[in-house]
């Protein structure tokens, strides 16, 4: 199909987890993220014009919809800055998005599943001090650990302008997704991760208590909440908070 062949390669999209149905995850990967900018645009969380980095942004299932946005005329004419992990991922953005208005860049936080060769747990973004509209994430920060965590709330804050937000979505033990079902051990899973790994893990409540009630008025974020999609289900619950 046409609006197929502009895709990044199927094994750049399954790492960013669009499922391995066939012709499902093509479909996945252009359609997804059309809530959450929705919900961006009329919130007025950032408009044509913002400044917004995308921290784990993988290969670009966030950013077409700005490459590509086209309103009654009107483009993106605003700056995107892409921070990921793989290298592979970075290096396949940087070829497919016009340089006047993305930038990538490869962390060096070190990780398991996706980094081994990483150096460290602490990453400076290479964007100056309160220059973005608008920092998100989208699965990002429950795939990592304590040290990384800290390191991207702060580095949010640091980058964002005065009344700037940040959006990061994130497995929250209180809205499992119904098709987990009884299949998974939540707690013993999230204790690895970035929520569990202080006294709350056996909790229901330990990620997004964790994340809104203890790390965010300590980096300075103002107002924490979680918020849903309107697309319900299908997508992870986003912590939205004000600089
Ligand atoms: C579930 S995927 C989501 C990708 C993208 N946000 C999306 O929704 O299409 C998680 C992404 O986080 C990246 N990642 C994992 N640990 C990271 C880290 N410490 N720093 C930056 N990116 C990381 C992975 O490489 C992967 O692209």
């Amino acid at each position: 199909m046409p609006e197929f062949r502009d895709l990044p390669p199927n094994h750049l999209r399954i790492r960013i987890g669009v499922g391995n149905r066939i012709a499902n995850n093509q479909t996945h990967f252009l359609v997804h993220a059309r809530d959450f900018w929705m919900f961006v645009f009329t919130e007025g969380l950032a408009g044509s014009k913002s400044n917004i980095l995308d921290i784990g942004s993988g290969c670009g299932r966030w950013a077409h919809w700005l490459r590509d946005y086209n309103f009654r005329g009107r483009t993106f004419t605003g700056t995107y800055v892409g921070i990921d992990i793989d290298a592979e991922a970075i290096a396949w953005c940087e070829q497919h998005y016009d340089k006047e208005r993305f930038r990538f860049h490869h962390s060096t936080h070190s990780s398991v599943s996706y980094n081994q060769k990483g150096e460290a747990s602490q990453y400076r973004v290479p964007e100056p001090d309160g220059t973005m509209d608008l920092v998100v994430s989208n699965s990002l920060l429950t795939h990592v650990l304590e040290a990384e965590l800290e390191n991207y709330l702060a580095e949010s804050y640091r980058v964002l302008r005065s009344g700037g937000a940040i959006m990061h979505s994130h497995f929250n033990l209180d809205y499992p997704p119904a098709s987990y079902g009884t299949r998974h051990n939540l707690p013993a899973h999230h204790r690895q991760c970035a929520g569990g790994v202080d006294g709350a893990a056996g909790s229901r409540r330990g990620l997004s208590h964790r994340l809104s009630v203890q790390c965010l008025p300590q980096v300075g974020f103002k107002d924490p909440e979680i918020v849903h999609m309107p697309g319900g289900a299908q997508h992870q619950p986003i912590l939205l908070a004000k600089k």
